[in-house]
C-alpha cells in the first residue's frame, strides 16, 4: 500500500513537472495545465480571447488594456495575468467572469510574464528601463524590481524556481537572475550581430535554453546577406566549455529560407522543438538531440502557417500544437504526430482599418512582392515600428535605423530628406536590400547615383498596397516617456533642462521646434542643417546637411546621430559638438548639460497634438 502511494506520488510529481515546464516562458498564448483552455493576447485589439479547446472555439473576448504582449494562467486559472505594454501595468483577468478583476501599476513597458505553478508569484520583463518586476499575486503588488539588462523581453522560469532567465531584445544576450539575491548571476553573450531576441525557452530536463533571434549583418546591403534567422542554444551549467552556440536556420531546410524567428516551444518530453518564423509564415519541427553538438535535426518539412505567426504552444500531453497567426487573427491547431492542421479558431476582429492591417501584413512579410530571396522584411530593421539598435551601411552612407514614432508629423523622411512620402519605400523594396518586384505596376524612375529621384517620382495613389504600407508606417505615436511619472510632470532637473533648451544662447529650439521638436516640413525648400556631425565621415555620399530629427522617444533610441556615433545624449552635446555648430553648449557647466539630458530623456512628457500643419494624409485618423 505504502509502496503504491509512493509510486503514484512520484508519478504525480512527474506529471506536474511536465506541466510546470509547459508554460513558464513568455508568450502571447498560454494553454491551461489541464489542456482545456487557451488564452490568447490580441496585441492590437487591447483584449484577450478565451478558447475552449474541446469545443474548438472562442468563448469570449475580454477587454484588458493597451498592447497586451503576454499572458499566463495563474495556477491553471480561472485567473490569468496579462502585461499591458502601453499602460505601465499588468492586469489580472478572471476568465469566468469575463473581466479584469485587478490592475497592478508597474514600471514602463512591461513585456513578458511568467508565473510560478503555485500561482503566488509573477515575474515581468520591462523593455525600458530593463528590469524584472516581481509581483506577489496574493497581495497583488510589485514587491521587487531587479535591474537585469537592457530592452528585456524574453523570460523563462527555471524548474527549481530559483532563477529566471531573461533575453535582451537588441543584443540577444541571455541573463540569469538569481531570485534569492535579486541579482544577475550569469550571462551568455552571443555574437555582436545578434538581434531581436524576444523569447527564451528552457528544456524541460536538460540545462539548456533556446533563443530565437536574427543576426543583422550591418555591413551588407543585400537581400541575400543582410539578415539571418538564428536559433541559439545556451548551456546553463556553470563552468568552462562552449556555453553558447548558434545555428543559422536559413540552411536548416536546404535551400528553403525562413525569416524572423519569433518564438519556440518544446514538447513536455523534451524531444520535439517547434520554431515559428514571423516573416516567412512557416514553422520548423525539429527532433531535439541530446548531444551538446548537433542539438537538432529535422523531423518534418517546414510547415506552412498563416500570416505573421507570433506564438506557438504545445499542449500539456504533447499531442497538439497551437500557432497564433497574428495577422489572420486566428489560432491554427495541428496534430503533433502528423503536423496536419485540424482546426482554425478565430480570435478577434481585425483592428483599426483594413488598410492598416494590409500595411502591417506587407511590413512583416519576407515574401514576394516585398522581397524575392525571402531573407529580409521591413520588420527585420523596424520591429513593430521600433528600431533595431543598429547602424547600417546604406549606399548613401552609414545610417542608424530609425523608429517611426511621430513620423506622420515629421516628414520629409531619411536623414538626408531624400524621400517625401512613405510610398517612396518602393525604392527600398526594389533595391538590392530587398530585391522585391515592388507594389507599383510598371516602372519607377531609376535611381542613378545618390540623386534624390524619390522626390521627383510621385509614388502615392499608385498602388493600394503601397498606400496601405504608408498608412501602417505612419501610425506610430510615442508613449509618454518612462522618465515622466504622469503627463506634464517633469522632474526638477528636467524643468531646469527645459529652460536651457529654449534659451536663446543655447538655441536648441531654433531647429528642434514645435510639438515634435523638429523644424521638418514638407514645404520646399526643405530645411537641412550642417551641425558638424558629418565631419570626417568618408562613407557619407549625400553631404553633411541633415533633416532635423524629432526628439520624441529619444530615451529608447540610442545610439544617437545619423551614424550612431554618440553613445549617449551627453556625448551629442559634448564630444560631438566641439565647435558649437549643433546649438551652443560649450559655455554650459557639466550639471547644466546633465539637466538638458534629463529634459530630452523626458520627451514626450505630455500628450502631443494628433494633427499639425505638417501631418500627412496617409495614416489612420485618430479615434474621436
Ligand atoms: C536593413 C535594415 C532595413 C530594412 C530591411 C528596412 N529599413 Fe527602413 N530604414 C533603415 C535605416 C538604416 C533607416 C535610416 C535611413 C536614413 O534615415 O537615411 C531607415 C529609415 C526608414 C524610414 C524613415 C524614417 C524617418 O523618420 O525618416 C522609413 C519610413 C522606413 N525606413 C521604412 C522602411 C520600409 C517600409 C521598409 C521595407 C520596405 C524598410 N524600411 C526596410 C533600415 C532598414
Ligand atoms: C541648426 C539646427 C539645430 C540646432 C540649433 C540643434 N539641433 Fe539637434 N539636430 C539637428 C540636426 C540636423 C540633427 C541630425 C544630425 C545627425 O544626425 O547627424 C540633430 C540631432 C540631434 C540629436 C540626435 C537625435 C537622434 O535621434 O539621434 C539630439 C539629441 C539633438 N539634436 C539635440 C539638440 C540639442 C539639445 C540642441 C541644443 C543644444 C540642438 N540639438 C540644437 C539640428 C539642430
Amino acid at each position: 500500500m505504502r509502496r503504491i502511494s509512493f509510486i503514484s506520488g512520484v508519478f504525480l510529481a512527474l506529471i506536474s513537472a511536465a506541466r510546470l515546464y509547459a508554460n513558464v516562458n513568455n508568450s502571447l498564448m498560454d494553454v491551461s495545465p489541464n489542456g482545456q483552455r487557451l488564452l490568447v493576447a490580441n496585441a492590437d485589439n487591447a483584449s484577450v480571447t478565451l478558447i475552449d479547446l474541446a469545443a474548438g472555439k472562442a468563448v469570449k473576448e475580454i477587454a484588458v488594456g493597451d498592447k497586451p504582449e503576454a499572458v499566463s494562467w495563474i495556477n491553471g486559472g480561472p485567473l490569468a495575468i496579462v502585461t499591458l505594454y502601453a499602460e505601465r501595468a499588468v492586469c489580472i483577468v478572471d476568465v469566468g467572469e469575463g473581466k479584469v478583476v485587478a490592475r497592478i501599476s508597474t514600471k514602463a513597458e512591461p513585456y513578458g510574464v511568467v508565473t510560478n505553478p503555485a500561482g503566488t508569484r509573477a515575474w515581468v520583463t520591462h523593455e525600458y528601463p530593463g528590469i524584472v518586476s516581481e509581483i506577489d499575486l496574493t497581495i497583488r503588488k510589485v514587491i521587487r524590481e531587479i535591474p537585469a539588462g537592457s530592452y528585456l523581453r524574453g523570460i523563462a522560469l527555471a524548474p527549481d524556481e530559483k532563477r529566471v532567465y531573461v533575453s535582451e531584445f537588441h543584443t540577444g544576450v541571455l541573463n540569469a537572475v538569481d531570485l534569492a539575491s535579486g541579482k544577475v548571476v550569469d550571462s551568455w553573450k552571443g555574437h555582436s550581430t545578434d538581434n531581436l531576441a524576444r523569447h527564451v525557452l528552457l528544456h524541460p530536463r536538460r540545462p539548456k535554453a533556446y533563443l530565437t533571434h536574427i543576426r543583422s549583418m550591418v555591413k551588407v546591403n543585400d537581400g541575400r546577406g543582410s539578415i539571418f534567422p538564428h536559433l541559439s542554444f545556451c548551456d546553463l551549467n556553470p563552468g568552462e566549455g562552449k556555453r553558447r552556440v548558434s545555428f543559422g536556420m536559413d540552411t536548416f531546410n536546404g535551400v528553403y529560407v525562413t525569416t524572423n524567428p519569433w518564438e519556440a516551444d518544446i514538447s513536455p518530453d523534451g524531444k520535439r522543438l517547434y520554431v515559428i518564423y514571423a516573416g516567412t509564415n512557416d514553422m520548423n519541427v525539429c527532433n531535439v538531440i541530446d548531444d551538446d553538438y548537433k542539438e537538432i535535426t529535422r523531423a518534418f518539412s517546414p510547415v506552412q502557417l498563416g500570416r505573421n505567426p507570433r506564438a506557438v504552444r504545445v499542449s500539456p500531453d504533447g499531442q497538439t500544437v497551437y500557432v497564433l497567426n497574428a495577422l489572420d487573427f486566428a489560432v491554427s491547431v495541428y496534430k503533433a504526430s502528423t503536423m496536419s492542421k485540424v482546426a482554425t479558431i478565430k480570435t478577434c476582429e481585425p483592428p483599426k482599418t483594413p488598410e492598416w492591417v494590409q500595411g502591417k501584413i506587407l511590413f512583416n512579410a519576407a515574401l514576394p512582392p516585398m522581397t524575392s530571396p525571402r531573407w529580409v522584411a521591413c520588420f527585420s530593421c523596424h520591429p513593430d515600428g521600433g528600431h533595431d539598435g543598429r547602424v547600417w551601411q546604406q549606399p548613401e552612407g552609414l545610417r542608424k535605423a530609425t523608429a517611426f514614432f511621430g513620423m506622420a508629423h515629421t516628414h520629409p523622411l531619411h536623414y538626408s530628406a531624400d524621400r517625401d512620402e512613405v510610398q517612396d519605400f518602393e525604392f527600398t523594396i526594389r533595391s538590392a536590400l530587398m530585391r522585391g518586384d515592388g507594389l507599383i505596376r510598371g516602372n519607377i524612375k531609376a535611381k542613378v547615383g545618390y540623386h534624390k529621384a524619390e522626390l521627383e517620382e510621385k509614388t502615392s495613389n499608385r498602388s493600394k498596397d503601397l498606400d496601405a504600407l504608408a498608412i501602417y508606417c505612419n501610425s506610430f505615436e510615442p508613449l509618454l516617456s518612462p522618465h515622466v511619472e504622469a503627463p506634464g510632470k517633469l522632474s526638477e532637473a528636467a524643468v531646469r533642462g527645459k529652460e536651457f533648451f529654449f534659451r536663446k544662447d543655447v538655441a536648441c529650439a531654433t531647429c528642434h521646434s514645435g510639438p515634435y521638436y523638429t523644424d521638418s516640413t514638407l514645404t520646399k525648400p526643405y530645411k537641412l542643417h550642417d551641425v558638424g556631425t558629418g565631419e570626417g565621415d568618408a562613407s557619407e555620399k549625400m553631404g553633411s546637411l541633415y533633416d532635423t530629427p524629432t526628439l520624441v522617444a529619444l530615451y529608447r533610441s540610442a545610439p544617437y546621430l545619423h551614424r550612431g556615433q554618440a553613445k549617449t545624449l551627453h556625448e551629442v552635446l559634448t564630444k560631438f559638438n566641439p565647435n558649437d555648430k549643433h546649438g551652443k553648449t560649450s559655455h554650459l557647466k557639466e550639471a547644466e548639460i546633465d539637466d538638458l539630458v534629463q529634459f530630452m530623456l523626458s520627451l514626450p512628457y505630455e500628450a502631443l497634438p494628433e494633427k499639425t500643419p505638417n501631418t500627412v494624409e496617409f495614416r489612420v485618423a485618430p479615434r474621436k
